[in-house]
């Protein structure tokens, strides 16, 4: 069987880990392919809340096999502390397996996050401050240590001493910071953790192929999203990897024809996290009702999110840039609040209509939405499992995003439980 690969349609936080987990019901492998702990995915099964950050959404299904896969950047110390965590909480995590190709983030990575951004002042990013950034940068520098690094003491210790060299010049005399130990880094990577992580470093390329030559379902998870794609994101305000569906590929280790399926995560309404431009950004009350009956406030950073209406015409370049088959629909259940909802269907910028995503950045930055507005529903719609259990007026606001978004919308989320979802047919 090809793959499915779930991706985020906005900036981040529209439901990948609850859909992620429905979806891996039917799934032999759950594979990360891109980012690191600056995810925070959330899964609620029974009451029971699990907000995952490293390890693959399909990790509750004993069945399942997670797979963090070679384009993840892996902090290995978080990793072994949310294994732990979940098998305290009676989640088994031994079957889980770490590519070895996948990078290591270090401790010198975090400082210079949080220095730059720092020294960026009010230009900051906002970044998760998980060191990301500076792991990409090394890897892309090729100055990075991997996974398998952990296996191979001499090795690990060779291009420790090179980078660090490096970084603590940099600590020291750009940012004015103390020098980090190599040999306390050493210590705690290859003593307390190298043990620990050694049992599930694994052929990631090997597995995902057997599995799909198998006739296997397979599910690529993404983690953050399209605008926040280190290519075809708000540059600068993106992170450093590919989430598109294209990065599911390198991520992976897999090929274009391998992928059949592509869900594309949409919040009802949109949110972000750290800086950036937002076209549809709300203020005020209404933003204050979008974020409390959202509970938009970051999984792990627990910074509140920034909200704003739909905008389709991000979406529907969304549709293009991921070759997006399917859309899941989320948090509709939130919009019920509202006598009346709107969709950006269109930007005004200096007297014109844009019905596309502008090329050039600075436009971006200037346009104004222009709104569609729909009657609102105002029922509860947390127990609906139907099509037809959705009131009629937010049937017709689903249909209207998969009609501008050129996608058809085939699951719309209720509530944040597992089972809290409608099989939308339009
Ligand atoms: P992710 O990063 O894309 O996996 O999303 P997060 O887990 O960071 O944020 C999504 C939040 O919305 C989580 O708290 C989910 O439990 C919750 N959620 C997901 N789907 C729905 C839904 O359909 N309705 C409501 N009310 N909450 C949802
Ligand atoms: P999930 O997978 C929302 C944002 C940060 C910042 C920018 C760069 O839960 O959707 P980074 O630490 O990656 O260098 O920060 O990206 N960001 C996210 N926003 N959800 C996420 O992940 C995010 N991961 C990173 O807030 O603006
Ligand atoms: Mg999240």
């Amino acid at each position: 069987m090809p793959a499915t690969v779930v991706v985020g349609t906005q900036w981040g936080d529209e439901g990948k880990g609850k859909l992620t987990d429905l979806l891996a019901r039917d799934m032999r492998l759950v594979v990360r392919y891109q980012g690191g702990h600056n995810a925070g995915h959330t899964i609620v099964v029974g009451g029971e809340t699990f907000a995952l950050q490293l390890i693959p959404s399909g990790v509750l299904y004993p069945e399942t096999v997670p797979v963090i896969g070679n384009g993840v950047v892996v902090d290995p110390a978080v990793l072994v502390a949310e294994c732990d965590a979940l098998e305290a909480r009676g989640i088994d995590t031994s079957r889980l397996v770490v590519s070895g190709n996948a990078h290591l983030i270090m401790p010198y990575h975090y400082e210079i996050d949080r220095a730059t951004e720092r020294s960026l002042g009010k230009n900051k990013l906002g970044t998760t401050k998980r060191g990301i950034g500076p792991a990409y940068a090394d890897k892309a520098a090729r100055i990075g240590l991997r996974v398998q690094d952990l296996l191979d003491e001499k090795i690990f210790r060779q291009k420790l001493d090179v980078a660090l060299r490096e970084k603590n010049l940099v600590l020291a005399k750009v940012f004015n910071r103390l020098a980090l130990d190599g040999r306390e880094i050493a210590r705690v990577y290859l003593e307390q953790l190298a043990p620990r992580i050694a049992p599930m470093i694994g052929d990631t390329v090997g597995l995902v192929h057997e599995a799909l030559d198998a006739g296997e379902n397979v599910m690529l998870e993404g983690a953050q999203a399209t605008y926040l794609d280190l290519d075809h994101g708000t540059y600068p305000y993106v992170t450093s990897s590919n989430p598109t569906a294209g990065g599911a590929c390198t991520g992976s280790g897999i090929g274009p024809r391998d992928i059949n399926r592509v869900v594309g995560i949409a919040k009802a309404y949109v949110t972000r996290v750290g800086a950036g431009p937002f076209p549809t950004e709300v203020e005020g009350e209404l933003a204050d009702t979008l974020v409390e009956r959202g509970h938009e406030y970051g999984t792990n950073t627990g910074r509140r999110r920034r909200p704003g209406w739909l905008d389709l015409v991000m979406l529907r370049h969304a549709v293009r840039l991921n070759s997006i088959s399917e859309i899941a629909l989320t948090k509709l259940d939130v919009l019920s609040a509202f006598e009346s909802v709107k969709l950006c269907v269109a930007y005004e910028y200096e007297g014109e209509r844009l019905t596309s995503v502008p090329y050039h950045q600075s436009v971006l930055h200037r346009v104004r939405p222009v709104y569609e507005e729909l009657p609102g529903w105002g029922d509860d719609l947390s127990g609906a499992t139907e099509t037809g259990d959705l009131p009629a007026a937010a049937r017709d606001y689903v249909r209207m995003i998969a009609e501008y978004a050129k996608a058809p919308v085939t699951y719309v989320g209720v509530g944040p439980g597992r089972e809290q979802y409608v099989r939308f047919a339009a």
